[in-house]
């Protein structure tokens, strides 16, 4: 493995999964390998007895290496609820989601971990989001839904991810909204109040074609 980022947004819903398939899209038109990790997923159904998240299973199809399911997503959880009441039963452990990424690091130039939530959702009872990321010890990447409301989601996440002692390796812009008013603007007043690159701008695109969106986007890789 060359490199290593987390994929955070300012909520959940905001794109962290579409900016991280475009990145992984992105990385391979650059002649590099990626693998796309999902170590906790809320919200699974059923495929042959063995629970399965959405998310996930892009991440893997979008894989340049074929991945066993259980390392890319330790803990899948049933409900879409939150993972330290979906997963009070079974809870998660750092340290399973570590030996995980290290397994998988080697198979790859570059690897993707996708939080859950925002970046101080709780993915037990007593840990984070913030936490994985600091255990997996990454750069992070936060994807901001450019939506009314943004500039203060931004803000606030950014300061969140400085004051965990993490570095935030860029951010990503996400036009989720087609009706969104003074997008630019309001993309150049993120822009201004954050000190992390900007990665790309997503644009309001339905269905997603990723060879495009990786277009908009860019990585040291
Ligand atoms: N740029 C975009 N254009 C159109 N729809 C988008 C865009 N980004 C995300 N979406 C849609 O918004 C929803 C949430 O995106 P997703 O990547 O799953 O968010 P998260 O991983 O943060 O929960 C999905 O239905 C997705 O298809
Ligand atoms: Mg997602």
């Amino acid at each position: 493995m060359e490199a290593a980022y987390f994929i955070t947004g300012t909520d959940t819903d905001v794109g962290k999964t579409v900016a991280t398939l475009a990145l992984m899209h992105y990385i391979k038109q650059q002649g590099k390998t990626v693998i796309g990790m999902k170590p906790v997923a809320a919200g699974c159904e059923l495929h042959n007895g063995q629970l399965k998240n959405q998310d996930a299973l892009l991440l893997q199809a979008a894989a340049s290496v074929q991945v066993d399911y259980e390392l890319l997503n330790p803990y899948a959880y049933l409900e879409p609820v939150s993972p330290h009441i979906a997963g009070a039963r079974n809870p998660v452990a750092l340290d399973k989601v570590r030996a995980n990424f290290n397994t998988l690091t080697p198979l790859a130039d570059i690897v993707l971990v996708e939080g859950a939530g925002g970046w101080y959702a709780p993915i037990n009872d007593h840990q984070a989001v913030s936490d994985l990321a600091q255990h997996l010890a990454l750069p992070v990447i936060m994807v901001v839904a450019i939506r009314l409301g943004c500039i203060n989601h931004a803000r606030l996440t950014y300061q969140a991810i400085q004051a965990s002692g993490v570095t935030c390796a860029g951010w990503i812009a996400n036009c989720t909204d087609p009706a969104m008013l003074k997008r630019d603007e309001n993309i150049t007043t993120i822009k201004h109040a954050l000190n992390a690159p900007l990665l790309g701008i997503l644009p309001y695109q339905h269905p997603a074609d990723f060879d495009f969106l990786a277009r908009c986007v860019s990585l040291n890789v």
